[in-house]
């Protein structure tokens, strides 16, 4: 398994996305934090903006919907031709068939779980899923500390996917640098999105020294 870097673009420069995604194009995906000030205390991409840098990207689009009602817009993302649509659990009323209308797009199905959320509220729908994001930081902001108490969740997603033989990507998301993805991929993740840590310094160094110490 070679480990997929996924930058961030919420530390990125927001006058300049073309540039950035540009300065990021040997990374897997670009990670677009969608958050609508409801379901976090924070505001960033609409529609509209998902729409064109979709258009612009050399690289596919990887959706992180922090946002209410993922029943209602999950689908409306999906159809613009983005690699991947993850909405939160904590939001959704009818998760399984969010997915379904998702992959009814040809994008990949995501749900995540915030830290205080168990992996058993997710377990039994599993299978709807192509990807599972655990959040290690609260939901809302880049920039915050890496929680090594979410590592044990992600493990026991890891133990389940392997007892029952399933093909499940395991993302992580927030906090991760390069003194905290080792721990993660020992967890058991293969998946991994880096906003600050990448952004801060030469984006294609660090993409690269990521995957290295994730693939170790
Ligand atoms: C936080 C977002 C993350 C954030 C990660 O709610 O979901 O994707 O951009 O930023 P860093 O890598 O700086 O923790
Ligand atoms: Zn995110």
């Amino acid at each position: 398994m070679s480990a997929r870097i996924n930058p961030s673009i919420l530390a990125a420069d927001f006058a300049n996305f073309e540039r950035e995604l540009g300065r990021i194009a040997t990374a897997d995906a670009a990670h677009v934090d969608v958050m609508d000030n409801h379901f976090v205390p924070n505001l960033t991409f609409g529609q509209p903006m998902v729409e064109r840098l979709q258009q612009v990207s050399p690289i596919p689009l990887d959706l992180h919907l922090m946002i209410e009602n993922p029943d209602h817009w999950a689908p409306q993302f999906a159809e613009m031709g983005v690699f991947s649509v993850t909405f939160h659990l904590e939001a959704a009323t009818a998760p399984a068939t969010i997915a379904r209308n998702i992959r009814a797009q040809g994008a990949r199905a995501g749900v995540a779980l915030r830290p205080g959320t168990p992996f058993a509220a997710i377990e039994e729908l599993l299978p709807h899923f192509d990807q599972l994001l655990i959040m290690t930081v609260e939901p809302g902001f880049g920039g915050q500390s890496f929680m090594p108490e979410t590592m044990p969740k992600l493990k026991q997603a890891k133990d389940w996917a392997k007892r029952t033989g399933t093909d499940i990507w395991l993302q992580v998301d927030g906090g991760i640098s390069a003194t905290t993805i080792e721990q993660a991929a020992e967890a058991g993740a293969d998946t991994f999105v880096a906003g600050s840590a990448v952004f801060r310094g030469e984006p294609a160094e660090e993409i690269e020294r990521l995957r290295t110490l994730a693939n170790a």
